[in-house]
């Protein structure tokens, strides 16, 4: 059987673009190579693209563009190609693997080039990746199909009034991730700061009322049938889930399973899943949400392009599905064939 090609995308233009290598790094030395061939392509902080044929550890140390060349992707379907400068060498390009976290490469932008040139995508489409991007939509079709969501405004200015929420709040980007730009504001003298903050990711920020317990999530994968990993919980000691802890696990704790019954993690499971259909996602994504003290689940956010380093959370509640990570790789793969 001939191998795919499968172009894994990754640096990009947010400033998740370390993240990102670190997660490309994942995808691709879990990659099974017998049947896939990647092939790789890196984006600059700039936006430049470049096909990259070196070892991993040059994209993790963010040296690749030292072996790089400019490439230029096909948009037509009649030539699924990457073009590489300076002589135009074509690579047949079978499926796009987008590891590219935040703006320009979760949000939908990316996922548009794989649809124009009709590339299967091992990821959420264009509609479902801009929808899980915006916190503000993703609340509303999560509320629509009947899950609790927080209380939320959005603002484009610091100066403008908030009216009906009381803190402590959250303040966020309205489409950023890896908590950059979000703070908590314990008191209203504290907004106008944290929305101009906020306002430094985005034109847009988004305030909501704190929901109170701790956050779990749980990993998806499929297009009409799905599957789930087992939901993971973070147990937090003060402040939030903020960038910082998210990579140093310094004050925080991630159990898998969560410390919940067993009734609970099903419990977990079905609503991630609803929240996946509500918002269109394809191939895999991560759902995010608070389990309050009194045991209810309020949605929080949908990742769909998440951490994706041998110790990111998406890869673990899958392997303790019983997916190792391998497998993961080779059914998003699978799954972005399969029409
Ligand atoms: N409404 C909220 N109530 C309580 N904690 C929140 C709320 N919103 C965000 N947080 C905390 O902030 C962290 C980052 O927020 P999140 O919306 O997940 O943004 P990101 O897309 O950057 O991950 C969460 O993991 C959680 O710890
Ligand atoms: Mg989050």
């Amino acid at each position: 059987m001939k191998k795919l090609n499968v172009a894994v995308l990754f640096g990009g233009r947010s400033p998740e673009h370390e993240v990102s290598l670190t997660s490309a790094a994942g995808v691709l030395g879990s990659m099974d190579k017998s049947r896939f061939e990647p092939v790789m392509i890196g984006i600059s902080k700039g936006g430049g693209w470049y096909c990259y044929d070196g070892p991993l550890e040059r994209i993790t140390d963010g040296t690749w563009q030292g072996q790089a060349r400019p490439a230029v992707l096909s948009q037509s379907p009649e030539r699924k190609v990457l073009y590489v400068l300076p002589d135009m060498r074509e690579i047949n390009i079978d499926v796009m693997f987008p590891v590219l976290h935040g703006r320009n490469g979760e949000d939908g932008t990316v996922q548009a080039l794989a649809e124009l040139a009709d590339i299967p995508l091992a990821g959420c489409g264009v509609l479902a990746s801009a929808l899980a991007m915006d916190k503000e939509r993703a609340h509303r079709l999560a509320a629509s199909a009947g899950i609790a969501v927080p209380r939320s405004v959005t603002v484009t200015s610091p100066n403008t009034p908030v009216k009906g929420l009381e803190p402590p709040l959250f303040v966020k980007p309205l489409r950023a991730g890896s908590s950059f730009g979000i703070s908590r504001v314990a008191d209203m003298r504290e907004l106008p700061a944290a929305v101009e903050l906020a306002l430094k990711y985005d034109t847009t920020a988004i305030i909501e009322e704190e929901i109170p317990g701790f956050e779990v999530g749980c990993a998806v994968m499929g297009n009409d049938e799905l599957i789930t990993g087992i939901p993971d919980e973070i147990e937090i000691s003060g402040g939030f889930f903020d960038f910082e802890e998210k990579y140093t696990l310094k004050t925080s704790e991630i159990h898998l399973p969560a410390r919940v019954s067993a009734d609970k993690l099903v419990e977990i499971q079905e609503t991630a899943k609803k929240i996946y259909r509500a918002l269109g996602c394809r191939v895999l994504a991560r759902v995010d949400m608070f389990l309050t003290p009194e045991g209810r689940l309020v949605f929080n956010e949908v990742n769909t392009v998440p951490g994706f380093t041998p110790h990111s959370r998406f890869p673990s509640m899958m392997r303790a599905a019983g997916f190792g990570f391998g497998d993961v790789v080779t059914r998003a793969i699978e799954l972005a064939v399969e029409r």
